[in-house]
């Protein structure tokens, strides 16, 4: 079984403090930090561009950086994302018309590629690109926020994910979920076939009164998603 890695996604940070809530969450586990790039109109809901993710790459040291590209057209952004220090560029299959092209020009730039499907999509939209994917993001929540809770229905696409994968020889291969996981539903997550699970409000809290204790929270939820 492939490890289990824990990715933090900083949307639910505080973000007055961003460099500082990723460097405590790095010395606490987590094994990728998670950076959700929303422009307005692929989501409702606006975040940051590269310049927020080169300050996060410093803040992050050697924990890899898990840029999630909630955007149009993100194919004019590519260079910037990875110049700012992604390791892993993942672009959503309804964003990107010329998908094959893009996932492409990401390894080409020397990053690790990923493709995400949301909820409404389905799993067979990644049959045709998977042999050029390093990873697959399956959204459990209509991407635009933090702290929603999970789309039960989505688990099965967890499942087809995994079995596409592993019939196309990949089954080494990412497998990330991303969306209203807690510890509630880790172990579910991870019996369905994910190996990475993005959590914000279950890493960083649900607001200024519940931040902090980080290393309680990720080892909670890397103990429930192995079962123990
Ligand atoms: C949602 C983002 C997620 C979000 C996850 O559009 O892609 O990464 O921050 O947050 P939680 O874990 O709180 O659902
Ligand atoms: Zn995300």
């Amino acid at each position: 079984m492939q490890r289990i890695k824990i990715a933090p996604s900083v949307l639910s940070a505080d973000f007055g403090r961003l460099a500082e809530e990723v460097r405590s969450v790095c010395a606490a586990g987590a094994d990728e930090i998670h950076v959700d790039v929303m422009d307005g109109r692929f989501v409702p809901n606006i975040t940051v561009g590269p310049l927020v993710v080169r300050a996060l790459r410093e803040a992050a040291g050697d924990v890899p950086l898990d840029v999630h590209l909630m955007i149009e057209e993100p194919e004019r952004y590519l260079e910037a994302f990875v110049e700012a220090g992604a390791a892993v560029l993942t672009v959503h299959v309804e964003a990107s018309v010329h998908l094959h092209r893009t996932v492409t020009r990401i390894r080409e730039l020397g990053a690790r590629a990923g493709v995400s499907l949301n909820p409404s999509t389905p799993t067979l939209a990644l049959e045709p690109i998977a042999p050029e994917l390093d990873r697959v993001l399956v959204m459990t929540v209509n991407p635009g926020f933090g702290g929603q809770p999970f789309i039960e229905a989505c688990l099965r696409k967890v499942q087809q994910a995994r079995g596409l994968l592993e019939t196309r020889g990949r089954a080494g291969w990412d497998l990330e979920v991303d969306g209203g996981v807690g510890p509630d539903n880790a172990r579910r997550v991870v019996e369905a076939g994910a190996n990475v699970l993005v959590a914000g409000a279950a890493v960083f809290g649900r607001g200024p009164d519940d931040r902090g204790r980080h290393a309680d929270r990720i080892a909670a939820l890397r103990a429930a998603a192995e079962g123990r």
